[in-house]
């Protein structure tokens, strides 16, 4: 493991750690890979419980890497990102996560996958896919509007606005939220209650929740990969990725 993925396993909770905070903890392809690692290794181990996956108290995630979307985007379904999601979706054990700051792009809709989020006062979720030119991910078309509805999923997506933790808890996206210097406190709290109960009764539970999901699942995910590797390759989805490396305002006025 790099410095980018921590990860440790204390009181029966396996520590997931992003921490690439000079790049507000974008995810690289080499991250994607290691966070896979991580979710494998948790899975397998007995004494891991509940996996927690957390950012910085300032930072959840900028979500993919601008700079590997535009040089080495995803190629097919085995690509470092579809594969480190649809392992998420795959996890047979608790996943918790604990979100701060912002959480753009694969960084909220990741959390889809999760089976509990907690937030602090500051998160700031975010869908930016149309802004950029490109499409929903992750599962994202079945499980949003399943979760919050038609038509606000197609708010936060065709407008790709950022919303805060009150507003995700209202809609129903994240569980709870709590004060910045109490979050981690509280969400390590909920982990261990979590990493306390019996685990085969959790994971039977789990799986009875996903079970009629599952087969539709699939299908959104392939879909959803194909569309978004031909929406990356775009003369919009070029220019907003190069606006942002470039720190400059995208020009769509030219396509139509
Ligand atoms: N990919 C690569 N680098 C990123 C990044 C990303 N997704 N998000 C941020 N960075 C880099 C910035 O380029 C900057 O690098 P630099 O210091 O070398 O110039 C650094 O991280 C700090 O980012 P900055 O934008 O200055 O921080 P901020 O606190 O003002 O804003 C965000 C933080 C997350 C709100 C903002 O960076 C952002 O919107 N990022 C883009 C997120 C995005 O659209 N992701 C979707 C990808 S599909």
């Amino acid at each position: 493991m790099s410095d980018n993925i921590l990860t440790k396993l204390e009181d029966g909770i396996f520590y997931v750690t992003i921490n690439r905070l000079d790049k507000k903890n974008a995810i690289t392809n080499e991250m994607y890979l290691e966070l896979i690692d991580a979710v494998n290794e948790y899975e397998a181990n007995d004494d891991a419980r509940v996996l927690l996956l957390t950012g910085d108290k300032m930072c959840f995630t900028a979500g993919n890497d601008m700079v590997g979307f535009l040089e080495n985007p995803p190629v097919d379904d085995n690509s470092e990102s579809p594969t480190f999601l649809r392992t998420l979706s795959l996890a047979k054990k608790p996943l918790l996560a604990a979100v701060n700051g912002p959480a753009v792009g694969i960084g909220t809709t990741m959390l889809m996958h999760f089976d509990l989020v907690y937030a602090g006062e500051s998160a700031k979720f975010n869908m930016p896919f149309c802004n950029l030119g490109i499409c929903p991910e992750g599962g994202t078309t079945l499980l949003l509007p399943q979760v919050i509805g038609h038509k606000k999923a197609c708010e936060l997506i065709m407008f790709g606005e950022v919303f805060d933790s009150q507003t995700a808890k209202e809609c129903g996206f994240i569980n709870d939220f709590f004060s910045d210097d109490e979050y981690l406190d509280k969400i390590i709290a909920k982990a261990k209650k979590l990493a306390r109960q019996p685990a085969s009764s959790i994971r039977l539970t789990k799986a009875m929740l996903k079970k009629n999901h599952a087969p539709a699942m699939e299908d959104t995910l392939y879909y959803e990969g194909v569309e978004i590797r031909k929406a990356l390759k775009t003369p919009e989805s070029r220019e907003a990725m190069s606006a942002f490396t470039e720190k400059r305002r995208p020009d769509f006025s030219q396509f139509n």
